[in-house]
């Protein structure tokens, strides 16, 4: 290893860490890598073991700990009860306004009991799909908790999707009932929610139920044998603090997690009881390196699938208390979330590269107002983090002694996939090397591995326990998607590009395939344009990511107007506009530029990199295969 660029952790951090060495181990989780997942399964508990670590026979749709039985709230609440966690706080919730709610796992097992009665009350079952969607509150985490304790399915969809996305979500995963609240805040403001699932409502044959949390105090419609207060239900002889935990397969399913890919509408990743179980708890473990007194935040949107699974299943799995807050980390000042550091004594922050660069932006006399020494380590994830946000993060925040878990993996993976240890010496803008038990590779389109620093495809060429078991009642687009490429291999495809360096650590470039990542978010290329696309004056377009100094990426849009339109600023605004309202403000366009027409490939697929090359007054490249 060439020793500059390093930066080592302190004697401190090694003497602390729950995991002392990588090299040795990682050797031996390759090459027993049943074993070694079967031995941290071990650290969770089952109803019943299973007969099989590995069921290999049917690929990519590998099943972990087959035959084994559990539930992932045994391990999340039940087992915790009779434990001195019975007593620790598993959540500590503040809002934007500054209020505060707390609760131990005695009472998360209360709440998510009597919410788990009410569900069954109404209807659901086993295997049936929740939709959640929901501002930052516990209710939120209730929720989810309460469809897997009785076998019900959640699929969270995120609390900035427009109607029409949650619509399709819900008609998607053949949803009968959502769950939501009247509406949450945000930079102190009110943001509706019930109003837009009013509206998702309409558009959804499917939907039948929905309950509403009350949280922001305003108005909303409520329609008769529909709508319920979730209060009312609360109050009810039904919603019993008592409830059984549903036995369940390893491989069944426990959420459906939407997520953008480069054609058509979102897929549903499905992730199980078993598997999922054992992997986030293992990862968030020996990554964040827990311990009992440990108050852990990952700053994260439950709605995510790194929400679903550090903020709720991994951290709750290990008995950790973890940190909610449900506003903006600028309101109503840039030191909110230093000011929570302080308050609330947090050991580990987890949060985006766009929100370390956002709050770098302010300066550092806002984090100097604060005692943020209980900090011990941090996290990034997301998107590659730049040298200098990594930099400011290290010193400003983590005053140089906190070494920065990044962290790569996606939707699919269900957790980290390439990340550092506390003891791993890091570079700046590296996510460093593979987690245990995954063989990792950057290779050209026919499988070779490129030499030390050339770019190439990231593949992972061995099943893991976290991994997604397929995309929800379409096996063929899971095929097609992720394992098609190297289907000969038997690899799984990442859609990013990476390079490896010549000290093995991996550096990500960014996504190959059509999908945009804007502030950490995940957008199709697809879905932006055919939102576009529903106005009049729009007859084609192509979206693409232009790189932004806060949201790392941004999008730009050149549209072609139907005859009788006209540019102008005011249709470019309208546009704007238009994207947002429907897919949501995340999908925001930057700029729409009027255009005669399209490159494109003799196929016809748009060339999306020379567009993007005009922009930013780079070389075009390759034209051979431009239609004129
Ligand atoms: O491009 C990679 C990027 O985020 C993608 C996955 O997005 P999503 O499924 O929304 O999950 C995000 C949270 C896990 C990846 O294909 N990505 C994620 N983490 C990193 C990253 N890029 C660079 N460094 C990371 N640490």
């Amino acid at each position: 290893m060439s020793d500059e660029n390093f930066y080592y952790p302190s004697q401190h951090v090694i003497d602390n860490a729950n995991i002392k060495e990588y090299d040795d181990l990682y050797k031996y989780s390759i090459e027993n890598r049943e074993e070694f997942w079967a031995t941290h399964a071990e650290n969770i508990n089952w109803y019943k073991k299973w007969d099989k670590v590995l069921d290999k026979s049917n690929p990519p749709f590998y099943k972990w700990f087959e035959g084994g039985k559990t539930n992932i709230i045994l391990n999340a609440i039940d087992r915790h009860l009779s434990t001195p966690a019975r007593n620790k706080l598993a959540i500590i919730w503040e809002g934007e306004k500054g209020d505060v709610r707390t609760f131990s796992y005695f009472a998360l097992n209360r709440e998510v009991s009597e919410f788990a009665n009410i569900l069954k009350s109404m209807g659901v079952k086993k295997g049936d799909v929740v939709t959640i969607y929901m501002p930052q509150i516990p209710e939120q985490l209730f929720a989810m908790l309460a469809c897997a304790k009785i076998g019900a399915i959640h699929s969270v969809v995120y609390g900035g999707f427009s109607s029409e996305a949650l619509a399709d979500r819900i008609n998607d995963a053949n949803s009968r009932m959502v769950i939501t609240a009247d509406g949450g805040f945000r930079r102190g403001k009110v943001t509706e929610l019930k109003s837009v699932v009013n509206k998702a409502m309409e558009l959804s044959p499917t939907m039948e139920i929905c309950i509403t949390i009350k949280h922001a105090g305003i108005d909303v419609y409520m329609e008769n044998d529909r709508d319920y207060w979730f209060h009312d239900l609360k109050a009810l002889p039904i919603a019993s603090h008592k409830c059984e935990t549903e036995e369940m397969d390893s491989s069944d399913t426990l959420f459906l997690l939407y997520t953008s890919g480069s054609t058509g509408k979102p897929k549903a990743l499905v992730h199980t009881h078993g598997g999922y179980s054992v992997y986030t708890s293992t990862t968030h473990k020996m990554v964040f390196d827990i311990k009992p007194e440990d108050r852990f935040w990952c700053a994260a949107d439950p709605g995510w699938i790194t929400g679903h699974s550090y903020i709720v299943y991994g951290p709750l799995i290990n008995g950790a208390t973890v940190v909610l807050y449900e506003g903006a980390p600028n309101h109503p000042y840039p030191d909110r979330w230093w000011k929570m550091i302080d308050k609330y004594g947090i050991n580990i922050l987890y949060t985006s590269p766009t929100a370390i660069r956002g709050l770098m932006r302010f300066g550092d006399s806002w984090t100097k107002r604060h005692d943020l020494s209980s900090l011990r380590l941090l996290g990034s994830v997301g998107e590659p983090i730049n040298p200098e946000a990594w930099k400011w993060y290290h010193h400003v925040i983590g005053q140089d002694k906190c070494p920065i878990m990044d962290t790569w993996w996606q939707t699919e993976t269900g957790g980290f996939m390439i990340t550092p240890l506390p003891v791993t010496p890091l570079k700046p803008g590296s996510a460093t090397r593979p987690f245990f038990g995954n063989e990792i590779a950057v290779v050209d389109d026919e499988g070779n591995e490129v030499k030390a620093g050339e770019e190439g495809n990231l593949v992972i060429k061995s099943p893991w326990p976290g991994m997604a078991a397929g995309i929800f009642r379409d096996p063929e687009r899971f095929i097609n998607t992720y394992w098609k490429k190297y289907q000969k291999q038997g690899w799984y495809l990442t859609g990013d590009s990476a390079k490896k360096d010549e000290d093995g650590y991996f550096w990500i470039i960014g996504r190959t395939d059509d999908v945009i990542k804007v502030s950490g978010y995940r957008l199709g290329t697809a879905e932006i344009e055919s939102a576009i696309i529903t106005h009049p004056a729009i007859v084609e377009s192509a979206a693409i990511a232009i790189p932004h100094d806060l949201k790392g990426n941004c999008i730009h849009i050149f549209a072609i107007l139907r005859k009788g339109y006209e540019a102008s600023h005011e249709l470019e605004k309208e546009l704007i506009n238009h994207v947002s309202i429907h897919l949501g403000p995340i999908a925001r366009p930057e700029e729409v530029k009027f255009v005669d027409s399209l490159p494109k490939t003799r196929s016809g697929k748009i060339m999306r990199r020379i567009l993007k090359a005009r922009i930013l007054g780079l070389p075009e490249g390759d034209m051979s295969t431009l239609e004129e």
